[in-house]
């Protein structure tokens, strides 16, 4: 019997969720968005037989395994809650949450409920990141010393005063909103447990129109914009391993680029993504590389993949639905989403107080 899907929130990334679950053989069969136009065209567009303007009505009336939720961030734990209260699997965008303490409730009531909780760090599941952990797992790089993570825009501010800008709609900008290269390293670090974390955020060019990206959500005229514009910051961990990190909207970069670099006892390596013009994924190029000294020499070996334009977004989907399956493992666990929240929760700590932040 295929597993039933309902739809929370009819965001961009529907666009992937969708055929992610259908590839896996997953029914998707209601739609749930507190617009009813908004479900309703997205149910028409998607072929979803049902759409309602009520989670809880989308709960009650259908027989759903699971569900995933496409909403701003403020609303990703409350919507879990009640999903898992209702005994669903749950798919859920990233962040995978406002802080580490809503996550840390989401990952207990998960267990608790004995139902997958997996959130969508899609770039685990991009080509260049499944080839690198196959050579991560085989002890190609040895022990993994130190990353740096960086996902860095010029020009990219997801919209003026909308929820991306509004701190208790998202709860930051672009270090909790980009935070898929933090993940991807610490995946590749084999998630060790943070120690200290030292950072600093900065405004600048938050409210200046010329840094805006070509995607977001419409501006809203009277709306709020107070989170940071682009974060610095270095984090420790138990193990000896450090993490360098880099996350902007809006900072006077050469341009766009969104990569993992890392440095191991054996080998190092890189997965990266640049851009001609910032957000259009048409100009991009990925690279996957390994660094190694053989024979007396330097040597770079190129790792070929095929392209994924949708970065992950479709395989990613697809994992939710095999990880119910027990066919495949799930890409993440929720007991690494707290690990992140709290290193997230730190940065802006840090930059508060202006000192380094023990993580607990
Ligand atoms: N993985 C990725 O690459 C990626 C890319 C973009 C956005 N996202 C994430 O997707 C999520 C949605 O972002 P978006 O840009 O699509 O936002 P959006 O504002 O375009 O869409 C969100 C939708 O959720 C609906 N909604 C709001 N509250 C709701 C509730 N309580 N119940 C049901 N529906 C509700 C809204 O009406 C809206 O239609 C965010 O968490 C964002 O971080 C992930």
């Amino acid at each position: 019997m295929s597993i039933r899907i309902g739809i929370i929130g009819a965001g961009g990334m529907a666009n992937y969720h969708i055929p992610g679950f259908r590839a896996a053989g997953a029914e998707v069969v209601a739609i749930a968005d507190v617009k009813g136009d908004a479900a309703a065209r997205a149910a028409a567009r998607y072929n979803i037989p049902q759409s309602y303007t009520s989670v809880a009505r989308m709960l009650a009336h259908e027989k759903l395994d699971a569900v995933s939720i496409i909403t701003p961030n403020k609303f990703h734990q409350p919507l879990t809650l009640q999903a898992l209260a209702a005994k669903k699997h749950v798919f859920c965008e990233k962040p995978p949450a406002m802080n580490a303490a809503e996550a840390s409730v989401m990952a207990k009531a998960a267990s608790k409920a004995r139902r997958q909780l997996i959130f969508n760090f899609n770039n685990r599941a991009r080509p260049e990141a499944y080839a690198m952990m196959d050579y991560i797992r085989k002890g190609a790089f040895g022990k993994i010393n130190s990353a740096q993570a960086l996902w860095i825009r010029r020009t990219g501010i997801p919209g003026f005063g909308g929820w991306f800008t509004t701190k208790k709609l998202s709860g930051g900008g672009p270090v909790i909103d980009l935070l898929h290269m933090i993940d991807l390293a610490l995946y590749f670090m084999d998630y060790p447990q943070p120690d200290w974390v030292l950072a600093q955020t900065f405004r600048d060019f938050i409210d200046d129109k010329a840094f805006k990206g070509p995607w977001g959500i419409p501006d809203v005229a009277r709306g709020v914009t107070d989170v940071e514009a682009a974060a610095h910051g270095f984090v420790t961990f138990k193990t000896g391993q450090v993490l360098f990190l880099r996350n902007s909207w809006a900072e006077l970069n050469r341009g766009e680029e969104i990569s993992v670099t890392f440095q191991g006892t054996k080998a190092g390596g890189t997965v990266r993504r640049t851009f001609g013009r910032d957000g259009l994924d048409e100009t991009s190029i990925d690279t996957c590389q390994l660094f190694l000294q053989e024979n007396g020499r330097s040597v770079n070996r190129d790792i070929i993949v095929p392209a994924d334009p949708s970065m992950g977004r479709i395989r990613s989907a697809s994992n939710f639905v095999q990880a119910i399956a027990k066919h495949e493992a799930p890409l993440n666990t929720p007991d690494q989403a707290v690990k992140l929240m709290k290193i997230i929760d730190a940065v802006y700590a840090s930059a508060r107080s202006g000192k380094p932040v023990k993580v607990r």
